[in-house]
């Protein structure tokens, strides 16, 4: 069986070598002056990453003439499709106005407008360029506002990149003790007073999350969680762990923080709206900039407070050359003003029946996979078992995975390597048939290759 899936998968490779020998070429340039060739680990695929001719709508164009159906978009970003002529439009004339000056523009206070009117936890909202800074600054913004210092973050949630989110994001199965869940650093010497300050819990685990919490109460600033679990394949986290979180971090005194760097996609409120679950503080990222860098944090006034050089509770100097710059503001506005109602019910009625359509087939295949997701997002698991967190999640099998996201890649369908994805407003029932029809074949190929 296994002998079948690596040949299956050694077929599927050779196939994108011959489909993409110009970026090979490329490749082998970049990596003479990037570690890997690259800038960002996420833009890493095996064998090697085709480079990018052009893209518009809902394709990328890479330099060898494939096309590619985007799922990935940018890692969800991308929810108005590639090159939208209403961003390029407003990227277009604000360019020529000047690309950022250290003084505010309208533009800052348009986005602004938007976010706070629409995200049920923010009063007050200040961006960042990147939704790594986000969690940093609202992190510390609860160590100001609770005067307390340690955090507690979720095995498996990924918040960035800054050392104090970068705790059991991705550890390794030997690494992971079964009984409980003490933080495993992400990183060879990583000073252990970051592990004393970080508490990790475990998603959907009522009575160990409980206990963690109450025994750290008095020390915890924070609880940063995601809604929807992006690294688990866009799974919705059960109603009844949110509310207890919400509420016990209400009683505690610990700040919420929702991280909808992600979920945010999932309609005009956020996940905080569809789940009405209301946080302390918010992070956002991806979609509201328009495809430009972008980040933003925001929430109750009385925390916010922290961040206004007028007030008498000024505690947080939040400098940042590009913070709120106009590129990215325009083209936020741009794209948050084209997202109405109508485009999030579309969008998610588009999911519900791609999510339906994706398990039919594995229903009839008789494969198992946990089909996730919610909303625009999908995520498709090689696993037999229903998945509810960092532990069960990391059980799909790695080796079906890879074949399928092959598969897709040479067929002109591209996911997230862990084959999750995201919906753009242009999509409609014919590219999420297609889409399918492919996981269709391939999953056929998988099932043989295990009867073999
Ligand atoms: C949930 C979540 N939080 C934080 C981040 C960090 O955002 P950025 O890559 O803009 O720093 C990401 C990025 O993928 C994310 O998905």
């Amino acid at each position: 069986m296994q002998k079948e899936l690596n040949n299956l998968l050694d077929h599927e490779t050779k196939k994108y070598l011959e489909k993409t020998k110009s970026s090979l070429i490329k490749h082998k340039a970049a990596t003479e002056v990037m570690p890997g060739g690259n800038t960002r680990t996420t833009q890493w695929m095996d064998p090697y990453p085709f480079f990018v001719d052009k893209a518009e709508g809902m394709y990328i164009h890479d330099i060898d003439g494939n096309s590619y159906l985007d799922f990935m978009l940018n890692a969800t970003t991308l929810i108005l499709g590639h090159a939208n002529p209403k961003i390029v439009n407003a990227l277009t004339s604000q360019v020529g106005e000047g690309t950022v000056y250290s003084v505010p523009t309208d533009g800052q206070t348009k986005l602004a407008d938007i976010l706070v009117d629409r995200i049920p936890s923010m009063d007050k909202v200040r961006f960042t360029n990147s939704g790594t800074e986000a969690t940093m600054m609202a992190i510390m913004a609860s160590r100001s506002f609770t005067k307390k210092t340690k955090i507690a973050k979720f095995e498996g949630g990924y918040h960035g990149t800054h050392d104090h989110v970068s705790v059991s994001v991705y550890p390794k199965k030997s690494d992971l003790n079964p009984e409980t869940h003490p933080g495993v650093p992400e990183y060879s010497f990583q000073p252990p007073s970051i592990l004393e300050d970080v508490i990790v819990l475990p998603y959907n685990n009522i009575d160990k999350s409980k206990e963690l919490i109450t025994k750290y109460k008095d020390d915890l600033s924070c609880i940063i969680m995601e809604p929807i679990i992006s690294n688990f394949g866009y799974l919705p986290l059960d109603l009844d762990f949110i509310k207890f979180i919400r509420d016990i971090t209400e009683e505690l005194g610990i700040v919420l923080i929702f991280d909808e760097i992600q979920s945010f996609r999932v309609s005009r409120g956020g996940a905080q709206e569809s789940f009405n679950i209301t946080p302390d503080m918010t992070t956002l990222g991806k979609i509201i900039g328009g495809g430009l860098p972008v980040g933003a944090f925001g929430g109750k006034e009385e925390i916010m407070e922290l961040f206004d050089p007028t007030s008498d509770k000024y505690d947080i100097a939040h400098a940042g050359t590009f913070n709120g710059n106009p590129l990215t503001m325009e083209a936020g506005v741009a794209v948050m003003s084209n997202l109405n109602q109508k485009e999030f019910d579309q969008m998610n009625a588009l999911g519900e029946k791609l999510r339906h359509k994706l398990r039919s087939v594995f229903d009839e295949i008789n494969l198992g996979v946990q089909v996730t997701g919610y909303g625009s997002l999908f995520g498709i698991n090689f696993n037999n078992q229903k998945i509810v967190d960092y532990r069960t999640f990391i059980e799909n099998d790695s080796g079906m995975t890879k074949i399928l996201f092959t598969y897709l890649r040479n067929n002109g369908v591209l996911l997230q390597l862990k084959n999750a994805g995201a919906l753009n407003v242009l999509m409609s029932e014919k590219e999420m048939d297609y889409f399918v029809d492919k996981t269709r074949e391939i999953s056929t190929q998988i099932k043989d290759s295990i009867n073999e």
